[in-house]
């Protein structure tokens, strides 16, 4: 049984300056302001500009949330990058970062589960010490979607923006910081979101790009589906692990996929909607950054008090999903 459990110090975050209007999309594709507002909830979303990439949003959260931790980089043991946009195939983006923060001790590697990858790291990194292998991981989302989106179909591209968030966790007494977590995958629906090709099974061709084949597929309404569905089963699991109650959750922060996502599932998981965050309507869907980047917003404004059960809940490519109960301070 492990002796100590993992807080989050501190916390950080980054978006692109530009911002896409619902407005400006109406200039690229058939769609209106009102079609992506009644059914997805979004008004407007932050897309990086050409010389933009996942790490450089990933530096500017990580090097924020260091500067609020009071931590020194020489005294960060592992940087885990949550990202499906990694800069290369390889190295790895989470190599970069730690090399641009300056942390010289730290090892790093990133990790892909979808957009549930933020809270797979986060799990990853608490176990680490918790197992009292490391003293500080710096856990990063981060996702460029607009580099991978098809800017010719109305049905995804209104969906995705750009972002990142990143927590620095520390050891703390058990009972404190996170006090569960629950990891799932369905590999089976491995098809309903996917970029098919550009990777050893389906190696780029001028013809499966000129398809648009390298680009996100997504079936939209199984993802509604099966998010709605699954969000409140795990949910319930890792609540029940930590031997709380639905009623004890303070907050929680769902991945930012959709707003009507949120509100479905939120209804079957019975949590009222005050104690549900949601940003969605002015960043999109940004993948591995929005629960991050929500949990550093809402942190930011002062939300969250000591002993506050806040719940991170991801749902994505995979399939995943995932939920961890973190007690705040
Ligand atoms: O991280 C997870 C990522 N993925 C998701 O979260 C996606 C989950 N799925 C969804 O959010 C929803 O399924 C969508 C937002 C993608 C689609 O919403 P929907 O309410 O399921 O719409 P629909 O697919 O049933 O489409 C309804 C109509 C169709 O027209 P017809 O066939 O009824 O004439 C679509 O062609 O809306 C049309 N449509 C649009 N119209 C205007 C689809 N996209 C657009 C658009 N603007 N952007």
């Amino acid at each position: 049984m492990a002796v100590r459990s993992a807080r989050i110090i501190a916390t950080g975050s980054a978006v692109p300056d530009k911002v896409l209007s619902n407005a400006d999309l109406q200039r690229i594709v058939d769609t209106t302001d009102q079609w992506i507002v009644e059914h997805t909830g979004i008004h407007e979303r932050r897309i990086c500009t050409d010389g933009e990439a996942t790490s450089d949003l990933a530096v500017r959260a990580a090097q924020q949330t260091l500067a609020r931790s009071g931590v020194s980089p020489e005294d960060i043991d592992l940087v885990i990058l949550a990202t499906v946009t990694p800069d290369y195939a390889f190295p790895a983006s989470a190599c970069l970062v730690q090399d641009r923060i300056g942390a010289t001790n730290a090892g790093g590697f990133d990790l892909e589960a979808g957009c549930t990858g933020f809270v797979y790291a986060l799990c990853v990194g608490a176990a680490f010490i918790s197992a009292e292998m490391y003293n500080h991981v710096m856990i990063i989302g981060a996702d460029t979607l607009s580099k991978v989106t098809d800017w010719t179909d109305r049905a995804t591209c209104v969906l995705f923006g750009d972002a990142a968030g990143a927590v620095l966790l520390g050891p703390c007494e058990r009972g404190s910081g996170v006090l569960s977590y629950v990891l799932e995958s369905v590999g089976a629906l491995g098809h309903i979101l996917d970029i098919p090709v550009g990777g050893g099974r389906c190696p780029l061709t001028p013809e499966n790009i000129g398809e648009g084949k390298h680009l996100i597929q997504m079936d939209g309404h199984e993802v509604f589906k099966q998010a709605v569905r699954r969000i409140p089963q795990v949910s319930q699991k890792a609540i029940r692990k930590a031997g709380l109650k639905r009623e004890d959750i303070s907050y929680l922060i769902l991945h930012q996929a959709n707003q009507r996502i949120t509100e479905s599932a939120m209804k079957r998981f019975g949590l009222s909607k005050e104690k549900v965050l949601s940003n969605v309507d002015r960043y999109g869907n940004t993948s591995n950054g929005t629960i991050p980047l929500l949990l550093d917003q809402a942190n930011q404004e002062g939300k969250f008090k000591p002993g506050d059960i806040v719940t991170l809940v991801g749902f994505g490519s995979g399939f995943t999903d995932g939920a961890v109960v973190i007690r705040w301070g």
